[in-house]
């Protein structure tokens, strides 16, 4: 994929939502990726606080998790200075483009996303046969439309994600495509850009699955902020297989591929050979640590300071508004709104 127009004024933004239980594939999927390449050009780090509200929350439990994840970032990396930190709640265009995107995205292309699809029949299931355990929310079909908003507002270029979003990646580009098609070049046609090594963290304790924030059990999570102790039992626990040669070999060996996968990400170099799992599974978790324990550090000092973390919010919002309102302007204008 590459990106069609120059980008103007910002090259990358990343995005997260802040539903807590942030773990070691956000990492590696989006956080690191945006992190290594922000003096590279302009970028925007994002907390997707509106999308947290499309399955059903506690208010409460999404603000303290909009703080924790604005002091993840910091903490990771981001540096304000240079990367505008900011929620798409609190700064309006998001919303205004998500409407005027929706007169121009199809409602059967939304049906199709698959998080659409696996995140509805979770706020369907009957968890004790009796009364689903939510209504689906229309929002979370329209879900992928924001997400196109939060990148077309800005020219963003770059956007790097994990393997998951590839399909939420694509239709932004279709309906930026379909729009400067039918309504003149309004839009920079943005590109994903995924880690080489750890585009789609699997789950430690299922090696099938993704590591998910959603997953039912803790056990396949490395959570960010876990103590080192954890940390080592989780990995300690990995499920592996029967075979009892250390090969990267995902099909056969999704438990053990998945562990050099994260290992290789890690250190940014091909894993050694192994003659345990045991072995394997002892350099893993140095490799984890290494990387978690400043992040963790310096987690501990940011978020003792709220204030801090709201104003480098309000001046990433007030950095990046202008870009914004120009943007929506473009928008309504090609769109034959009123000024
Ligand atoms: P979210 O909050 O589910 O995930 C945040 C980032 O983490 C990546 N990720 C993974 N990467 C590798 N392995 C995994 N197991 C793994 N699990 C998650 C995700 O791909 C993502 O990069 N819709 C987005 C948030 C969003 C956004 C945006 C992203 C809203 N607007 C605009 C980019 C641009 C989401 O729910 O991410």
């Amino acid at each position: 994929m590459t990106a069609t127009a120059a980008p103007t004024v910002t090259t990358r933004l990343t995005g997260l939502q802040p539903t807590g239980g942030l773990h070691l594939g956000n990492l590696l999927g989006g956080i690191r990726p945006l992190v290594e390449s922000q003096y590279a050009g302009p970028s925007i780090a994002m907390i997707a606080d509106l999308h947290a509200l499309t399955m059903e929350h506690d208010p409460a439990k999404v603000r303290a998790a909009s703080l924790e994840l604005a002091a993840v970032l910091l903490a990771a990396g981001v540096d304000p200075q240079h990367t505008a930190l900011i929620a798409n709640s609190q700064v309006p265009e998001h919303s205004e483009l998500h409407y005027l995107l929706e007169c121009v995205a199809n409602y059967g292309e939304v049906a199709r996303m698959i998080q659409f699809k696996e995140k509805s029949a979770e706020a369907l299931s009957k968890p004790f046969g009796l009364r689903p355990k939510s209504p689906v929310r229309l929002s979370l079909l329209t879900y992928p439309v924001l997400m196109a908003a939060d990148i077309l507002l800005y020219d963003i270029a770059f956007v790097p994600v994990g393997e998951d979003q590839n399909q939420h990646l694509e239709l932004a580009r279709t309906i930026a495509t379909r729009f400067n098609a039918r309504y003149g070049t309004t839009f920079t046609v943005p590109a994903g850009v995924r880690p080489e090594k750890a585009a789609r963290v699997m789950d430690l304790a299922e090696p099938t699955r993704k590591m998910s924030k959603s997953s039912p059990s803790a056990a396949g999570r490395i959570g960010l902020l876990d103590p080192p102790e954890v940390v080592r039992r989780t990995i300690a626990r990995a499920v592996t297989d029967g075979v009892g040669e250390v090969r990267d070999d995902p099909e056969n060996q999704p438990g053990i591929s998945n562990l050099l996968g994260i290992l290789a990400a890690c250190t940014g170099e091909p894993p050694r050979a192994f003659t345990s799992y045991g072995e394997l599974k002892r350099e893993v978790t140095d490799a984890v640590e290494a990387l978690l324990a400043p992040i963790r550090a310096r987690y501990a000092s940011l978020s003792a300071d709220p204030a801090y973390l709201r104003s480098v919010l309000a001046e990433g919002k007030t950095r990046v508004r202008p870009v914004a309102s120009e943007t929506v302007r473009r928008t309504r204008a090609a769109l034959g709104l009123l000024d």
